[in-house]
């Protein structure tokens, strides 16, 4: 047997230890070598024997010898360690695009089509739809989980929850459809996704990170940015220690992650009840790549939606504890995205159900 001090003898425990290619045979390994059995210890023992020049120098040589060892053995571990841990990640990992091409197409109003089901071929997801898939699964990919709400709304959820009292001015911001129904004026259709925050928040505790899309209603007439039956998603999250920017960021992640890194946002100051501050986010109007056409009315930018810092009232409407949880929010339109990304010059076109714009779906 080779002993300790010869030469060769670390150069054959080097190997040994680069030799393991598992964490269990590097424990092994590590037992034989440093353990109480081991040649190292034996040698150690032995020393007692020596006369104490020699037992000094020796066991110096042997420390110096353990040292090396256990330091080969404790980087050949972190490097095992590390391909464990990557293995691990690539098992776990959610593959989003694979869900997405592995779904059956849906037709405009949301039913599934039968592959080959005549001359019409198969239906096609609108456009509009699949926008609202693909920012989902960006949201999702950043970690949020997505929730719905009643298009019907009461005129709590809509406005009062949200800090907006009977006769507030911001009300005239929504050009509300209200329904027949008792009480009077206290039955809408949904002018925002906003209320889905409410909802939320009365069904969750914090820590909260969620996104809510859904389709929205106004009296508006439409033009080329606007029409009465629209999308929004909202986003809402509530936890300890969030700050504007986290907000900024969560917006330019996720405009870049949709749109493509060369499609600038850009925050401006702005009022809403429900959040103080609060923002308008903006991106580059994709008709004309900034330099203004008619679809921004010569701006360069084209509005998505606002978003803020939520206002504390809303979350002691909701039994929150405003001192310990703060939050922000977000809504912008799902049809804006679909303009931008598309280059739509005019909104209207998405509701025209011309097959032109259908089979793009
Ligand atoms: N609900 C607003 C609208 O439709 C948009 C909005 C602004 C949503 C600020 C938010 C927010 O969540 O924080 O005009």
């Amino acid at each position: 047997m080779v002993s300790v001090l010869d030469d060769g003898w670390l150069g054959e425990v080097l190997a040994q230890v680069a030799g393991a290619s598992t964490l269990d045979a590097l424990h092994e390994a590590a037992v034989e070598l440093t353990g109480k059995r081991s040649a190292l210890s034996a040698a150690r023992q032995a020393l007692g024997a020596l006369p104490p020049d020699e037992r000094r120098v020796r066991g110096q040589q042997l420390n110096d010898l353990r040292a090396q060892v256990e330091a080969a053995l404790a980087e050949r571990r972190s490097v095992l360690q590390a391909a464990q841990r990557r293995l691990r990640l690539a098992a776990d990992r959610l593959d989003l695009s694979e869900v997405l091409a592995a779904r059956a197409p849906r037709g405009a109003g949301g039913h599934r089509c039968v592959p080959g089901d005549g001359r019409w071929g198969r239906g096609r997801v609108h456009l509009v739809q699949r926008t609202r898939d693909e920012l989902e699964d960006v949201f999702v990919g950043m970690g949020f989980t997505v929730a719905d709400g009643p298009e019907v709304e009461t005129d709590w959820y809509n406005f009062e929850a949200l800090n907006m009292p009977p006769a507030h001015p911001a009300r005239g911001m929504f050009d509300t459809f209200y329904l027949d129904v008792e009480p009077p004026d206290g039955v809408l259709l949904r002018t925002h996704t906003s209320p889905v925050q409410i909802r939320v928040l009365q069904r969750r505790r914090p820590p909260v990170y969620a996104v809510m899309p859904g389709r929205c209603f106004r009296r508006e007439t439409p033009d080329a940015r606007h029409l009465p039956v629209f999308h929004q998603v909202e986003g809402l999250v509530v936890d300890e220690g969030i700050t504007f920017g986290d907000l900024a960021g969560t917006i330019e992640s996720f405009t870049a992650a949709y749109f493509g890194a060369d499609i600038d946002a850009r925050l401006r100051p702005a009022f809403f009840p429900f959040t103080e501050p609060s923002a308008e986010f903006e991106v580059t109007c994709t008709i004309c790549r900034g330099s203004g056409c008619r679809t921004c009315s010569h701006t360069g930018w084209v509005e998505l939606g606002g978003c803020g810092m939520v206002d504390p009232a809303v979350l002691v409407a909701v039994g929150i504890d405003p001192e310990r949880y703060g939050g922000f929010a977000f809504g912008f339109g799902i049809d804006r995205c679909t303009q931008m990304r598309h280059g739509i010059a005019d909104m209207r076109v998405l509701l025209d159900n011309d097959v032109r714009i259908l089979r793009q779906g």
